[in-house]
């Protein structure tokens, strides 16, 4: 699997990363067959938030650091916060001690990435950038990016944070396309035309921000596996056929289908099998054709004015 750089930060890592939001389920021991295969497949891009089984998956991983499962610095190592319970909090206060609560539970010294976790109705983005200002002057945080937020969201922080955003994770899978529609049916008077972030697309390839799909293999919001759903039973068909041309799994065109934008995002894949994984990062040797790609925008219920 070949190295991108995140963003125009100098940062480089795999073109797929692993999410770590459901490893608080593993034993210790399966955590570690779980890291050695994505580190055998080349996988170097750990994602984390704090919130992620309250920090139990933070906690879990930051055991494998220190029993050299992976080693620190081969990886890149990332994190969110700014969701608590009832509200949103991108206060400079709480962004601080959140990284420092992360930074104990991962036991290591510094973040690579650290991302606001979801936009808050009340953010100030002067506030955030003194935090950024405070969090990478200690060294504690390297760089700085964005998660679910929207284009115009990311300007506003923009015109205050003295670092590079870098990257924006956002939900995106080949079922779950709300990023991709509008700009295929822009003048539309369908629901698919319906902007529902302001150009995030465009303007992260616009301004260099590397877009992080999460959720690459669910459809809805945490509704299921898309691979093997009776509800996509089109794109089911497709994914099959794609893989038995590809000779790699279905699961593993979904991703493709992801890598294959242009925009060179960085799929973070979630599961907790190493053998999945080993699946998965075969999607990095694929370039679906550009009727590919279509075949299964379309498969998975789309239209095309
Ligand atoms: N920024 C955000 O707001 C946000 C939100 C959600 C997630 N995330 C990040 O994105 C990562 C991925 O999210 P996700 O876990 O929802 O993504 P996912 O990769 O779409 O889903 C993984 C889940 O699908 C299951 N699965 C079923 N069939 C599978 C197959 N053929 N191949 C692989 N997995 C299969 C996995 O089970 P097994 O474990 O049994 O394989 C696992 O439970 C998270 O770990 C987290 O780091 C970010």
């Amino acid at each position: 699997m070949k190295d991108i750089e995140i963003g125009r930060s100098g940062l480089r890592g795999s073109q797929i990363a692993l999410g770590c939001m459901r490893i608080d389920s593993l034993a210790d021991a399966d955590l570690a067959a779980l890291l050695t295969a994505a580190r055998d497949e080349g996988i170097t891009v750990f994602d984390h938030a704090d919130i992620y089984a309250d920090g139990r998956c933070e906690e879990a991983f930051g055991r494998a650091l220190d029993a050299g499962v992976v080693r620190r610095d081969e990886i890149v190592l990332q994190s969110k916060a700014g969701i608590r319970p009832g509200r949103y909090d991108l206060s400079g206060a709480h962004l601080i001690a959140a990284v420092e609560a992360s930074l104990r539970r991962l036991r290591t010294d510094r973040l690579d990435l650290f991302l606001l976790h979801r936009p808050d109705a009340l953010v100030d983005p002067d506030e955030v950038a003194a935090a950024f200002d405070e969090l990478h002057a200690a060294g504690k945080v390297l760089h700085f990016g964005v998660s679910n937020h929207s284009a115009g969201q990311i300007a506003l922080l923009a015109g205050s944070v003295r670092q590079p955003l870098v990257a924006d994770q956002l939900q995106l899978s080949v079922a779950h396309t709300p990023l991709i529609d509008a700009g295929l049916n822009v003048n539309m008077a369908s629901a698919a035309s319906l902007d529902h972030d302001g150009g995030t697309l465009d303007y992260c390839r616009l301004h260099g921000i590397t877009i992080q799909p999460w959720s690459v293999l669910q459809h809805g919001y945490f509704a299921g596996s898309l691979v093997g759903s009776a509800e996509y039973p089109a794109l089911n068909e497709e994914l099959s056929a794609q893989a038995g041309r590809h000779g790699v799994t279905p699961a593993a065109i979904a991703v493709a289908w992801l890598l294959r934008h242009p925009a060179a995002m960085l799929p973070v894949v979630g599961t907790t099998r190493p053998a999945r994984v080993r699946e998965l990062a075969r999607a990095a040797d694929v370039e679906l054709t550009r009727e590919e790609w279509y075949s299964l925008y379309l498969a998975a219920g789309n239209s095309l004015p």
